[in-house]
C-alpha cells in the first residue's frame, strides 16, 4: 500500500489516518464519534471530476445516497495511480479506505486464493470501514491502474449512517424473499448493508441476453419480463424474442449467469415502472453462497420453459 501514490503527488491519506488497532466497535452510527469531524475536500479539476462521477455511476453504495451526501462523497475523494503487482489493500490491515475502481483488472485474494476480479469496474474496501474488522481480502492490481479513494472518516459518517436507514427500510423486504429464508438474520443484513436500488422505466432493458454478468436482481416493485431469443432458430425463423417469464416483488432473476459463469442466458424488460434491488457478483459470492443450490435446482424448470416453447432447452448448464 505504501508504494501507491496519489496522482496529486500527496501522499496517500492511510499514511496519516492509519487506525492503530482494531476491534469490534459496535454498529451504532446514531453514536458515531466521527460525526464530529470536519468535512474532507479534495480539490478537484473539472476533467477529474467528470472521470470521478463516470467511475461513481454505478457504484451500488452510492445508490441510496441523496445528492446533498453524494456530492460530498465525490468531494472528499482522491485520484490513486496502481502499478502492476501493486497491493491496494492487504487481508488482516486495518481499514484506511473505500475504492471505487476508474480503470484496471484487481485479484481478489484470500488466504492466498484467487476468488474473483475486478475488471474495470466496481469498488471494494468497505467491509472493513463497515464493521471495524480487518480486511478480509487482499486486493492486487494486475496492470497498471487508476483508482479513487475515499477515506475512513466520511465513509462512515455517510455510508455507514445510511446503512442504518437502509436497514429500516430493506429489512422487512429482504425478510419477506423466499430465496433468502434459509439465511441467518445477520446474514440478511449484510445483504441489505452493500445492497443498492435502481429504478427502470417502462421498456427499459435490465439484462442483456449473451453480455458479461456483474449483478443479480430481486424485484421491489412492478414486474420484469424475461425474453429469450432462441439459438435454434426452427419455429422461430426471424429469432424474435420470446417471452419465458414474469417476476414481480420478491422474485429474482440474473442468478443464472452468476451460477454457472456463463453470459446471460436470456433479457430481462421492465413492465411499467420497476424497482430492483441490485446485488453485485462479490457480494453474491460472498453472502449467497448457500442459496447456490436452490438456484441450481431451479435451473431443471428454466429448461422445462425451455423445451417447452422451443423444443430444446439450450446449453444453460456449465
Ligand atoms: P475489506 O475487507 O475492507 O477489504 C478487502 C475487500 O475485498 C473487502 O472489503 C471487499 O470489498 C472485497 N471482497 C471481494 N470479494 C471478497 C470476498 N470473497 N471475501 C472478502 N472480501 C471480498
Ligand atoms: P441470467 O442468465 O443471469 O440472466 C437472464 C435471467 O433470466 C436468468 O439469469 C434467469 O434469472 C432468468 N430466467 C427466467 N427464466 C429463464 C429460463 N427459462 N431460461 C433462462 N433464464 C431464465
Amino acid at each position: 500500500m505504501n508504494s501507491l501514490f496519489r496522482a496529486d503527488n500527496a501522499p496517500p491519506p492511510s499514511r496519516f489516518n492509519r487506525r492503530v488497532s482494531v476491534c469490534a466497535e459496535a454498529f451504532n452510527p446514531d453514536e458515531d464519534e466521527e460525526d464530529s469531524e470536519p468535512r474532507v475536500v479534495h480539490p478537484k479539476t473539472d476533467e477529474q471530476r467528470c472521470r470521478l462521477q463516470e467511475s461513481c455511476r454505478d457504484i451500488l453504495l452510492f445508490k441510496t445516497l441523496d445528492q446533498e451526501q453524494f456530492s460530498e462523497v465525490l468531494d472528499a475523494m482522491f485520484e490513486l495511480l496502481v502499478q502492476p503487482l501493486e497491493h491496494v489493500i492487504d487481508q488482516g490491515d486495518d481499514g484506511d479506505n473505500f475504492y471505487v475502481i476508474e480503470r484496471g483488472v484487481y485479484d481478489i485474494v484470500v488466504m492466498g486464493v484467487t476468488v474473483g476480479q475486478y475488471d474495470n469496474k466496481g469498488s471494494f474496501g468497505e467491509l472493513a470501514l463497515m464493521y471495524n474488522t480487518p480486511r478480509a481480502a487482499t486486493i492486487v492490481a494486475t496492470q497498471e491502474g487508476a483508482l479513487w479513494g475515499l477515506d475512513r472518516a466520511t465513509f462512515r459518517r455517510l455510508i455507514v449512517k445510511n446503512n442504518y436507514k437502509k436497514r429500516r427500510m430493506y429489512e422487512t423486504f429482504i425478510e419477506s424473499v423466499p430465496l433468502l429464508k434459509s439465511l441467518e438474520a445477520n446474514e440478511r443484513m449484510k445483504i441489505v448493508d452493500v445492497l443498492g436500488s435502481k429504478q427502470f422505466p417502462d421498456g427499459e432493458r435490465i439484462i442483456t441476453q449473451g453480455e458479461k454478468a456483474e449483478c443479480f436482481f430481486i424485484v421491489e416493485s412492478g414486474e420484469v419480463k424475461i425474453m429469450i431469443k432462441s439459438k435454434t432458430k426452427a419455429g422461430h425463423a426471424d429469432n424474435a424474442e420470446v417471452e419465458i417469464t414474469r417476476c414481480s416483488r420478491g422474485h429474482y432473476f440474473g442468478e443464472l449467469a452468476l451460477v454457472t459463469n456463463k453470459p446471460r442466458a436470456a433479457s430481462a424488460y421492465a413492465v411499467g415502472d420497476v424497482k430492483c434491488v441490485v446485488i453485485d457478483v462479490q457480494a453474491f459470492e460472498r453472502l449467497l453462497g448457500s442459496c447456490k443450490e436452490i438456484m441450481k435446482r431451479n435451473i431443471a424448470h428454466y429448461e422445462e420453459q425451455l423445451v417447452a416453447l422451443f423444443g430444446s432447452s439450450m446449453d444453460l448448464r456449465d
